[in-house]
């Protein structure tokens, strides 16, 4: 079998690089292009940027150019800052390529609420309604026919796997959710500021955009399929820990009808029964991030309180793999009818 030709655009960022750790051992890929932004004006070889992928490839970093791109790969994965891929998908999509991109242009389906929450107009809203959500648990079958994946947003993520399956069951109320969510450093991107130095963020913790940030949206528009109900409304208060990688998001949701534990842990249990990447924890056991780093896994645990009609879900995953690459790859597997698992355990 000939290998699938894979570039990456945004090969230098952490989310990036992570994807370059996976996709180097994946049995049926081959890494044709990495590239990055136009201070790459020439090719650098990978094992100078990362030292740890010296072997066994022989790539080189390179500014990105979207003739080569088309010429050299099958599959581009795109992994940029916001609102750089939408410029670049239609090039892409019309030479031929399918495209993951790890962003958030293609996520949002409405071009007033990406205006809205991404402060700016969308370039090509054409492709928004064309773009699958790549949620991989949700939208196997859509993913795979799909020409243009938008991978999720990595809070958005352990959150929508955490809800979605209470909510079809109508054991939860679909308003005023509250999600208290805590990120690691890598979740801000490889970049200088004062905010992200070493002295700043050591001993330290805080939240930001208290219900201003972007994934808020993508939660409620994810969710939407799963009730009936008019209206899916969130408090999402995303904090910053001193960690490299790594999210846990507490998620508090009102009981719409009387359940056991073992209720919702069997609605668990059979909506997610044939994902390989979803663990459910034994009562009283919670998980901790250490548990998934550096792997695709999402590990859920959670509390019921009756008397306060309150189930209390903890959600972790590592934002660079199920949060971002991991997943990514997943949708890949999905896209080119491999296993789900290929690479990824
Ligand atoms: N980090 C996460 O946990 C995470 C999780 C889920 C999704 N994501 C999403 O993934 C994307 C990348 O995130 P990240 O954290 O990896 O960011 P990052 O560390 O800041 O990396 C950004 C990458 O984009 C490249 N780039 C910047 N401007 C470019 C241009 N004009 N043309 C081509 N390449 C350009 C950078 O290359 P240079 O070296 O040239 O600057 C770098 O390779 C973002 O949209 C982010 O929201 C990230």
């Amino acid at each position: 079998m000939s290998k699938l030709r894979i570039a990456i655009a945004g090969a230098t960022g952490y989310a990036g690089e992570e994807l370059i750790r996976i996709l180097q051992h994946h049995p049926f890929v081959e890494l044709t292009q990495l590239a990055a932004s136009a201070k790459w004006d020439r090719p650098v070889p990978l094992a100078e940027v990362f030292p740890r992928f010296a072997h066994p490839l022989d790539l080189a970093i390179e500014s990105y150019d979207p003739q080569t791109f088309a010429q050299k790969s099958d599959i581009a994965f795109l992994v940029l800052p916001h609102g750089l891929s939408m410029d670049l998908v239609p090039i892409l999509l019309r030479a031929g390529l399918r495209v993951i991109d790890l962003g958030g242009d293609f996520r949002l389906k409405d071009p007033s609420l990406f205006n809205q929450w991404y402060g700016r107009v969308h370039g090509h809203p054409e492709f928004l309604a064309e773009a699958v959500y790549g949620l991989s648990e949700l939208n196997r079958e859509s993913i795979a026919q799909a020409r243009l994946v938008a991978n999720p947003g990595c809070y958005a993520t352990s959150v929508i796997l955490a809800v979605a399956p209470l909510l079809r069951a109508g054991m939860v109320e679909p308003t005023g959710m509250i999600v208290d969510a805590k990120s690691g450093l890598t979740g801000a991107g490889r970049k200088a500021e004062t905010s992200l130095m070493f002295a700043e963020m050591n001993e330290n913790l805080w939240a930001y955009k208290v219900n201003h940030h972007q994934h808020q949206p993508e939660i409620q528009q994810a969710l939407r399929p799963f009730t009936t109900a008019q209206k899916i409304s969130l408090c999402f208060v995303p904090h910053v820990v001193p960690l490299n990688r790594g999210i846990f998001s507490t998620i508090y949701l009102r009981l719409a009808r009387s359940c056991r534990w073992e209720d919702i842990d069997s609605v668990y249990r059979d909506f997610y029964r044939d994902t390989p990447f979803v663990r459910m924890r034994p009562a009283q056991s919670w998980p901790k991030v250490s548990d998934v780093a550096g792997t695709n896994f999402c590990d859920l645990a959670f509390t019921v309180d009756t008397d306060q009609r309150l189930v209390v879900v903890g959600a972790v995953i590592d934002n660079l793999t199920k949060g971002a690459a991991g997943q990514a790859v997943q949708n890949l597997n999905l896209m080119a009818g491999w296993s789900e698992t290929m690479g990824l355990l």
